[in-house]
């Protein structure tokens, strides 16, 4: 039911999925002030042990059902494999909690729209967990498109490219049915989401995209490092892409161009950045390694001749930005407006994206969501 008044009331979490993301809403739930973390939920006996044991939390789950049943959560985060994102969410809306879900959303619009109509049923906020796009540079990038200092935005390009990034060769992330896809709908999803932010929320028309799996499969392009404990091998065969590109037409004639992949050869690091084209100026985002400081240029002209801005931003953490909105929203009371739709509309993007790459065509969003409804 939804609240129409602010509350300070304190807020209870639980937090399925205990690898590197399910730490950090673990984590920062911890920062807010009224915020307790009750229980976690995983599969990894140790690690079950070994963070509850770090963070002070003792109900420890193996399974994700035995915690979204608990009456004593307001709160539940799902930060598992894509798969069991709808499942572990909407179990979570049917019990009345607020739902905290990473990206993607799930693995197809179909799915997400489920997520979405659970959400509105239960009158709870489901929002997703764009990190990026809490970023610093992001957000500082925004208010200057908000300000109108780069005029009308009519092109942009939205890439994240690594040279050995698959993560977890041979796990979930591998797996198509699990993961739902590859860099596309792991990396490309936040790049969708900051690039469609930025340029203040132009709706998708029409996608062209094409994807390539060359190096996946022929066991390269894995993290030379990858130990990480929570990735569980689940089979062998490399199921999913390893290189997406689209070009992507938005309402009002702007287009953008996206490229996201794990692997290729290129530099030894792992980049993402936007581009974005406005008739007033220009903006250009460029992140190496996950760095914060030096990575915003703005291009602009200064009394008629060309100039260049490199504003000093500070630098802000995804996860400590989503969790924090995510808190304010929930003790805001107003809960209408927070569903998680900009999280279906992402997916969507995707969907279009591989139906338009299997079908090697462009594909318009209008008439997937007429085939869906079929
Ligand atoms: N926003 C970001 O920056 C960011 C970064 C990394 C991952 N992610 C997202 O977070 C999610 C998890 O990614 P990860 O890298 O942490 O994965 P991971 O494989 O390291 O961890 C997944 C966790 O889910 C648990 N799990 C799996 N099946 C379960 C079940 N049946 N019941 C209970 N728990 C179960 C596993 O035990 C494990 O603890 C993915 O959706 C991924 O896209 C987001």
């Amino acid at each position: 039911m939804q609240t129409d008044r602010p509350s300070t009331k304190p807020l209870r979490a639980g937090v399925v999925g205990l690898g590197w993301a399910g730490e950090q809403h673990l984590k920062n739930y911890l920062r807010m002030p009224n915020v307790e973390v009750k229980a976690i939920a995983g599969l990894e006996v140790d690690r079950l042990g070994q963070l509850g044991e770090q963070y002070g939390v003792s109900s420890l789950h193996e399974s994700w059902e035995d915690l979204v049943a608990r009456d004593d959560l307001d709160i539940v985060s799902v930060a598992t494999p894509n798969h069991l994102h709808a499942p572990v969410a909407i179990a979570a809306f049917e019990s009345g909690k607020h739902v905290l879900c990473e990206k993607p959303l799930a693995r197809t619009g179909a799915e997400a729209e489920g997520i979405v109509r659970a959400a509105r049923e239960a009158g709870r906020v489901l929002q997703i967990a764009f990190t990026q796009r809490e970023r610093g540079d992001v957000q500082a990038l925004r208010r200057h498109v908000e300000e109108g200092n780069l005029g009308k935005i009519y092109h942009a390009k939205a890439t994240w490219m690594r040279r050995d990034g698959i993560p977890g060769m041979g796990s979930w992330f591998t797996d198509k049915n699990m993961a739902g896809g590859g860099p596309l709908i792991d990396l490309g999803v936040h790049m969708i989401d900051m690039a469609l932010f930025l340029m203040d929320e132009p709706e998708v028309e029409a996608v062209s995209c094409a994807t390539y799996s060359e190096l996946g499969p022929r066991g390269r392009g894995s993290r030379a490092n990858d130990d990480d404990s929570t990735k569980t091998i689940v089979g062998d065969a490399y199921e999913v892409e390893d290189l997406a590109t689209a070009f992507i037409r938005l309402s009002g004639g702007a287009t953008l161009n996206l490229e996201a992949g794990w692997a290729a050869y290129r530099e030894s690091s792992d980049d993402f950045g936007v581009t974005l084209y406005g008739t007033d100026g220009g903006a250009e985002l460029k992140v190496r390694n996950y760095g914060t400081s030096d990575t915003v240029r703005i291009y602009t002209d200064v009394a008629g001749v060309p100039a260049v801005v490199a504003p000093e931003i500070g630098p802000r953490e995804g996860h400590r930005g989503v969790v924090q909105r995510f808190i304010e929203t929930i003790r805001s009371g107003e809960w209408a407006d927070h569903h998680g739709e900009e999280g279906l509309r992402r997916t969507r993007v995707i969907d279009a994206c591989y139906a338009s790459a299997l079908q090697n065509r462009e594909v318009s969003l209008r008439e997937l969501i007429r085939e869906e409804a079929v």
